[in-house]
């Protein structure tokens, strides 16, 4: 780990309701109030986000969006915009997950414009890339993430970049109980800021926290946050339970 604040944040995808999401911020927000200097982020759905954010109100944890439209307003059926996540309060917002990627087309020339627009709207993107095990096993794991970096942040410039989130998932990671080794995490997340250094300089590339994602528990995030280059996680299944994800936040103390 680096002079990097370290970041997790629990994506809960779409699990659970309001009522829900009321009884497990409640028992999180105990949990999690003295933790030491992690920024602590939520990813609820969109039904959940304003009341998450009221709970929330002190402003320990960041409540983010896990997709976002990127124009202001328009006649988008069953979309969502940075001006209304804005309004509610939501701070942060995941881009190009790869389930997005894969059930809803999402492309990199769609998520260049909607990194952009968050940053323009003060909402801090959260930019997910990986590669799938066929890709790595053929060798193709550097040039699939050099395409989505290239592609999803070409709209913005070097000064903007530390100022959002890179979260590197790789596919056969996510919900298979199968996480990549700190190891393999750590070369990948390392081959991710040389890339970043040549596409935008190595001062920005320096500051910019890159996370892990892909079956992050209690019992393997110590191993991955020790890495040089890992400065966070994303969590999907074990960020549903508030202990578990508060034992996540709390990893230092394991
Ligand atoms: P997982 O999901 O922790 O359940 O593997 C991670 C993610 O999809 O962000």
């Amino acid at each position: 780990m680096s002079e990097r604040t370290p970041v997790i944040a629990g994506n809960w995808k779409m699990f659970k309701t309001n009522t829900e999401a009321a009884a497990y911020v409640a028992e999180f927000l105990a949990l999690v109030v003295d933790a030491g200097p992690v920024e602590i982020v939520l990813c609820p759905p969109f039904t959940c986000l304003e009341a998450v954010r009221r709970e929330l109100a002190d402003g320990r944890v960041r409540v983010a969006a896990q997709n976002m439209h990127f124009e202001a307003e328009g006649a988008y059926t069953g979309e969502v915009s940075a001006p209304m996540l804005k309004e509610i309060g939501v701070t942060d917002v995941v881009l190009g997950h790869s389930e997005r990627r894969q059930y809803f087309c999402e492309n990199d020339a769609d998520l260049a414009r909607k990194t952009s627009t968050a940053l323009a709207a003060g909402i801090r993107p959260i930019l997910c890339v990986g590669e799938s095990d066929r890709e790595r096993e053929a060798g193709g794991t550097n040039d699939k993430l050099k395409g989505q970096l290239e592609g999803g942040l070409a709209g913005i410039s070097a000064d903007q970049l530390p100022e959002m989130l890179i979260a590197y998932e790789p596919i056969w990671a996510i919900g298979t109980g199968k996480t990549a080794t700190p190891e393999i995490a750590e070369e990948t997340i390392a081959f991710i800021r040389g890339a970043l250094a040549g596409q935008f300089g190595p001062q920005a590339a320096r500051r910019v926290r890159i996370l892990y994602g892909g079956s992050v528990n209690p019992g393997n995030i110590g191993e991955l946050m020790k890495a040089e280059n890992i400065d966070g996680a994303l969590v999907g299944g074990a960020s549903l339970d508030a202990a578990g994800f508060a034992r996540i936040i709390r990893f230092k103390e394991a």
